[in-house]
């Protein structure tokens, strides 16, 4: 059962966070360091991630970071990375599916829209592959970074998910990749209840950055980001609580 008690006692455990070179993950890895996590930080660019090491290293951690490469629009990559991170044979405890895009347009590698790939499907297979590892290091947790775009997916469109990203803003495709994101934390929260890994859909903690400065169209993410009031900044993202 996870208790207060045991959730204390995480933090000097092993954190893997994807996509921690910029942005919300950037300041979560920074603060999980902060607080004594070992951590494992996996992305598809060794250097944009080795800048984020070297932020580490300067606040003087025990525990040098790892990186892990992981592209989630590759689902052999994904495959890859499960079998780097258990061959590192570390007690994780928390992951943390962080990394997403939005307004990217087109299809993965295996040839799916690329929202639902990179958002879902590549998080959804690399939480799988590591279900067995969180869970003999258990009390543990897994997060996945949402978003409140998910209330404007009124279904999935199950026909689409296989085919470039249609629309012209990929603003509905990303919808329902954060859809997806939620209902698979509610699902795996049903299914793992008595195993000690707790489910966490991490609220969207604060606005606009890269993610919505990439987007092709950025005025129309910008316009979504600026949704969000300005009282919340980065380091008050909700991954961390
Ligand atoms: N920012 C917002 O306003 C906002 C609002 C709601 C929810 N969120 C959610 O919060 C999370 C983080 O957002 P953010 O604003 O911090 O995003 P960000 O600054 O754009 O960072 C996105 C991260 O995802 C990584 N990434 C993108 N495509 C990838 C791929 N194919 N394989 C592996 N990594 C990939 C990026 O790595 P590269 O550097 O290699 O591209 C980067 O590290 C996302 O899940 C997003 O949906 C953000």
């Amino acid at each position: 059962m996870i208790t207060y008690e045991n959730v204390q006692s995480m933090k000097q455990s092993v954190a893997l966070i994807t996509g921690a070179n910029t942005g919300i993950g950037r300041i979560t890895a920074l603060t999980l360091a902060r607080r004594g996590y070992q951590l494992i930080l996996a992305g598809r660019s060794e250097q944009r991630i080795q800048a984020v090491i070297d932020e580490i290293l300067q606040l003087g951690v025990v525990n040098r970071p790892h990186y892990v490469p992981l592209a989630l629009d590759d689902l052999d990559s994904v495959r890859a990375c499960v079998k780097r991170v258990i061959a590192l044979d570390l007690p994780i405890r928390l992951l943390i599916n962080n990394a997403g895009v939005a307004g990217l347009k087109g299809k993965t590698k295996q040839s799916y829209e690329m929202a639902f790939g990179v958002n879902h499907l590549g998080h959804f297979l690399l939480t799988q592959g590591l279900l067995n590892r969180l869970q003999s290091n258990s009390p543990s947790r897994i997060i996945h970074v949402a978003s409140r775009a998910h209330w404007m997916a009124r279904s999935i469109p199950w026909e689409n998910l296989q085919s470039p990203t249609r629309s012209l803003t990929g603003v509905s495709e990303y919808a329902v990749s954060k859809l997806c994101n939620i209902l698979y934390t509610k699902s795996l929260a049903q299914r793992l209840k008595h195993t000690g890994i707790l489910l966490c859909p991490s609220p969207w903690g604060c606005r606009n950055r890269d993610l919505a400065k990439r987007a092709r169209l950025a005025k129309t993410f910008a316009a979504i980001a600026a949704d969000a009031k300005p009282r919340r900044r980065c380091g008050n993202n909700a991954s961390l609580y």
